[in-house]
């Protein structure tokens, strides 16, 4: 079965042709990053508008990189949420238009379970059950997952989520959009300074909260005024080193209270080099397995999206399944707790 996936509920096109005996034959993406740049986050409107020019050349894309036509396709997986509703709308619309017109199903993926399951793409992938990481701009949680859609939230943030930190760190710092891949680069430069807080590391349970660590930055910043660039190295040295230390002693406490010894780690902050060196090397002393996905798949991408749509469908036993009612409807709030087992 041949699944053609369409993520577009932020700032990235991604299209991807996923095939349910040969894995994935083709992803293309384009990135608006540096459309939005110059107003130091991302513009919904203007989001929406370039999805709807990249979405069919892109799927032209993938389909010639396949080699394959629009009647190989057996269905079309789509983020149906959560995101940005002008955003998701372009996805939703064309996916289920395109399904229409060639009359297969579709499949409405939530982002966020595209993003867990984005490391069971790569090679020896990881089986369930598994202790889930998923650390993006919008969210940070852990997460006991023992199969597509048996999700049990086992920590999430109480404020900012951790790339939502590192970008607004950024900001402060003068590294401009997005902040978490800037940041992660001039902390290589800096080095054991000053002394940011940790907080929640020692709360007893498995929560996050990063918005103090933005404040503390912020009280530095102040204090060093005006920053020269080894300071704010330094500044970036230790506030990768506060997140990245929070979120693995939390991973290490979810592996051990779930008596799991595999752990798996998405979302754009997964991309962090400093933090997949953390959980390298603790997973390595407590003899736990760690996945991340390839770099390209830890933000967002069609070909999780697709992968998703298509572990659904095989998990309801394949043809014939999905929805074939062609409706429009997005979801920009979703709570991934609301996602159930696929009904055979
Ligand atoms: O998963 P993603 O593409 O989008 C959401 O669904 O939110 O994640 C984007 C987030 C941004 O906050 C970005 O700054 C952060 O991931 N990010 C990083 C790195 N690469 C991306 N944060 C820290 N270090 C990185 N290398
Ligand atoms: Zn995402």
């Amino acid at each position: 079965m041949i699944v053609l996936g369409v993520e577009s509920s932020c700032d990235e096109t991604g299209l991807a042709l996923y095939d349910t005996e040969q894995g994935l034959l083709a992803h293309a993406l384009h990135s608006q990053v540096e459309m939005h740049a110059e107003y130091g986050g991302v513009v919904p409107e203007l989001a929406s508008r370039d999805h709807i020019r990249r979405v069919l050349p892109l799927t032209e894309n993938v389909l010639k990189t396949a080699n394959k036509t629009l009647q190989d396709i057996d269905a079309i997986a789509y983020t149906q949420g959560p995101g940005l509703s002008g955003a998701l709308l372009v996805g939703t619309s064309f996916a289920e238009s395109l399904a229409f017109s060639l009359q297969i199903p579709t499949i409405n993926v939530h982002h966020l379970e595209g993003h867990l399951l984005a490391p069971l793409l790569e090679a020896n992938p990881p089986a369930f059950p598994f202790v889930a990481l998923l650390v993006s701009g919008g969210h940070s949680q852990l997460m006991r997952v023992d199969g597509i859609g048996e999700y049990e939230l086992l920590g999430d943030t109480l404020d900012d989520a951790a790339g939502e930190a590192f970008d607004k760190t950024a900001k402060l710092l003068g590294l401009g959009y997005p902040g978490g891949p800037a940041l992660s680069k001039l902390a290589q430069s800096g080095k054991a300074r000053f002394k940011l807080p940790r907080p929640l590391l020692n709360s007893g349970d498995l929560n996050f909260s990063f918005s103090g660590l933005k404040t503390a930055v912020l009280t530095l910043v102040n204090q060093h005024q005006p920053l020269d660039a080894a300071t704010t190295a330094d500044i970036a040295w230790e506030f990768q080193e506060a997140v990245t230390e929070i979120l693995t002693l939390k991973c290490m406490t979810a592996l051990r209270e779930t008596g799991l010894d595999n752990l798996v780690v998405s979302g754009g902050v997964g991309a962090n080099s400093k933090l997949r060196e953390k959980l390298n090397a603790a997973t390595k002393r407590k003899l736990c397995k760690v996945s991340y996905p390839r770099l390209e798949f830890c933000t967002d991408n069609g070909a999780m999206i697709a992968f998703a749509g298509a572990m659904r469908l095989k998990a309801m036993h394949g043809n014939g399944n999905g929805n074939k009612n062609y409706g429009f409807s997005v979801r920009p709030r979703w709570d991934l707790a609301e996602l159930q087992k696929p009904a055979i």
